[in-house]
């Protein structure tokens, strides 16, 4: 990527109208005065008793905030809003892919969150223990997430789109005793079958007693006698009452686990908690969308990613925002699906993925040129870099030229945005520009001495901040050793991506320098896909490596070494891959898979992807003097 000269200024209306006018002063501020700020910011918040210490370092990196703090972050997203007028603004504005809409108040949210609470209740369900959530994109998803959390108990979602092994494994490293899901959803026009999904899962995980079904599509499912409930049947019983009181939490007390993929071995939990992520989250859903209590905000996202937690659920829902959500495809049936729904609501703040974006935009012009869309006011983007090109069109086609794009950089780990624009700030097509206020992310080599301007290294966040993951669930070491070992005298978080900054000090995120790949955004490890590859009968070894992609940003590329006497075939990659889809799911569906007699490998007998990938971009492999023979 060259450097970009090209400067697009906020307008007049955006600057005037604006949350926040000088972000210089208060970033400096947020520097000087880090704990003051971000108790400025808990103090927007309902708390059941105040914190005693704004951070607490002494046992870092497992860093604590507002310890002392009494707080349930359901409180806030919704206790709060019914006691006021907000009670009749509508909360949550749902379509279904074949076209069916919902919408609730905050007050029938408080309704529906309380009845699937005292359901869990009678279920046993108690503070401490991890219930988890496999479901479509329906407003029980989020209603559930809710209910968990105002019982004090943790949630653990798993993206609808992952299959049999990636859910069991997941249900059994939370030791979870409740599953929540649906009978399936719909995405391009056919059923999901989710509670197929469930059924094989659930052999491989012993720990489940209960699994609460939702009914969605109707088609035919085996419910088993004495773990299966259908949900619309218990919400008929009368424990189902409307009525829950919400649980009071200690600020560090887990809100939920979200599983993501990392170098080595098994997706980890990363943990997050109901005080600080609060704070974080409705502090830079606040500020970055400069959030208006007229704005209709959609987040594309599926809540079983981290964006769809902090924002769809999370942040707009604790700033009292109304919502949309939309179940299935944006091209279903027809690529205007989405600019469809965006004049039908009236959207005023879009945030997606670059992928969508240039999904989307292969279909041409003339699709979002059928819509008004002039009710469109902020655009966002996240979960990779966006290139500029489908910057310019984002901004142009679907923001009519007027609408800043929010391209915010951020992880699972870090709960929320880091590295992100404000509508004030002046933006650089494929840059994240500058970091959010608190923060100090810089770029180093490895030993940790700042590049100059223009030079790329990795990217490292010199500070702590409330929304940071506490743990890894059951692995603390692993989560030190991941993230806090590289600059341990520093003291620095490893963000495993690396970037560059420019003589104004804006950010551009190249990619991850770990063995991660983004596809479509969604994030996956070659460890997962290769462990896959592995489990089919033909395959000895496998090795697998992300190459840029025009519409996905990265495809996953397979390099495989059959077993004696085996041959490689097309009929073979093509059951290869579906073996992937299976195992993993169908997000993890390699693009290419070749065959080898050998893959390069270091004398300690480590895979040298980096050879690889260089071999099928037609790159120079260089230093290859660690090769084996
Ligand atoms: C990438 C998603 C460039 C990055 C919220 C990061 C981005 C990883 C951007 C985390 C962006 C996310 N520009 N790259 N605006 N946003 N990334 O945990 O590589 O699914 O490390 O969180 O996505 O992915 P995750």
């Amino acid at each position: 990527m060259t450097e970009q000269n090209e400067l697009f200024a906020p307008s007049r209306e955006i600057t005037e109208k604006a949350l926040i006018k000088d972000y210089d002063t208060l970033y400096r501020r947020s520097i000087e005065e880090r704990e003051a700020f971000w108790a400025e910011e808990a103090g927007k918040l309902g708390w059941y008793k105040k914190w005693d210490r704004v951070l607490d370092s002494s046992q870092k990196p497992f860093y604590k905030w507002f310890t002392g703090g009494k707080i349930n972050i359901v409180h806030n997203a919704i206790d709060r809003h019914v006691a006021t007028w907000r009670r009749n603004k509508l909360a949550l504005i749902w379509e279904g892919e074949p076209g069916e809409s919902r919408t609730y108040s905050y007050h029938a949210l408080n309704r529906e969150v309380c009845k699937f609470a005292n359901i869990l209740k009678s279920m046993g369900v108690k503070k401490g223990e991890i219930v988890t959530i496999y479901m479509p994109q329906i407003p029980e998803l989020p209603i559930a997430m809710l209910a968990c959390a105002k019982l004090g108990a943790a949630h653990s979602v798993v993206f609808g789109g992952f299959s049999v092994d990636a859910l069991s494994a997941r249900i059994r490293d939370a030791n979870s005793r409740v599953v929540i899901t649906a009978d399936g959803g719909f995405r391009r026009g056919k059923v999901v079958d989710l509670k197929g999904t469930v059924n094989e899962a659930l052999k491989d995980a012993p720990t489940v007693e209960v699994c609460i079904v939702i009914r969605r599509t109707g088609h035919a499912v085996t419910m088993e006698s004495d773990r299966d409930f259908w949900f619309h049947e218990l919400m008929g019983l009368p424990i189902a009452t409307s009525k829950c009181e919400t649980e009071v939490m200690d600020a560090e007390d887990p809100l939920f686990i979200l599983y993501t993929s990392g170098t080595t071995g098994s997706p980890k939990g990363l943990v997050h908690t109901h005080g600080g992520y609060a704070v974080y989250t409705s502090s830079t859903m606040r500020n970055v969308f400069d959030l208006r209590e007229e704005d209709r905000y959609w987040c594309t996202a599926d809540p079983g990613w981290i964006t769809g937690h902090s924002y769809l659920v999370y942040g707009p829902l604790i700033n009292g925002a109304t919502l949309v959500m939309y179940e299935g495809a944006p091209n279903h049936p027809y690529p205007n699906r989405w600019w469809q729904m965006v004049e039908k609501y009236g959207v005023s703040i879009l945030y997606t993925s670059p992928t969508a974006i240039r999904g989307l935009m292969r279909f041409g012009e003339q699709w979002p040129r059928r819509h008004d869309l002039s009710c469109l006011r902020l655009l966002g983007s996240v979960g990779e870099p966006i290139n500029p090109e489908a910057w310019r069109w984002y901004h142009r086609v679907i923001g009519g030229g007027r609408c800043p794009i929010m391209d915010t950089w951020w992880q699972t780990e870090t709960g929320g945005f880091v590295i992100t624009p404000l509508p004030i700030t002046p933006l650089k097509p494929g840059s994240a520009t500058k970091p959010y206020f608190g923060h100090e992310p810089a770029i180093v080599d490895d030993d940790g001495n700042e590049l100059a301007p223009g030079q790329e290294g990795h990217l490292v966040l010199k500070a702590p901040w409330p929304g940071m993951a506490r743990t890894i669930l059951g692995d603390p070491e692993r989560f030190r050793k991941t993230y806090w070992s590289a600059y341990e005298k520093q003291g620095w978080y490893k963000a495993g991506d690396s970037g560059r900054k420019d003589k104004d000090g804006y950010f551009w995120i190249i990619g991850r320098t770990d063995d991660v790949i983004k596809v479509s955004g969604h994030r996956l490890g070659t460890a997962e896909i290769e462990s896959a590859l592995v489990s089919h009968q033909d395959v000895a070894e496998a090795a697998v490596i992300g190459v840029p992609h025009e519409v996905k940003g990265q495809a996953i590329h397979c390099f495989v070494i059959l077993k004696h006497r085996k041959v490689g075939s097309r009929e073979l990659e093509e059951e290869l891959k579906a073996h992937v889809s299976r195992q993993v799911g169908a997000l993890a569906r390699p693009e290419k898979i070749d065959f080898m007699d050998a893959l390069p490998k270091t004398r300690s007998g480590k895979i040298m992807r980096r050879v690889l990938k260089a071999r099928a971009l037609g790159q120079d492999v260089g230093d290859i003097s660690t090769l084996e023979e």
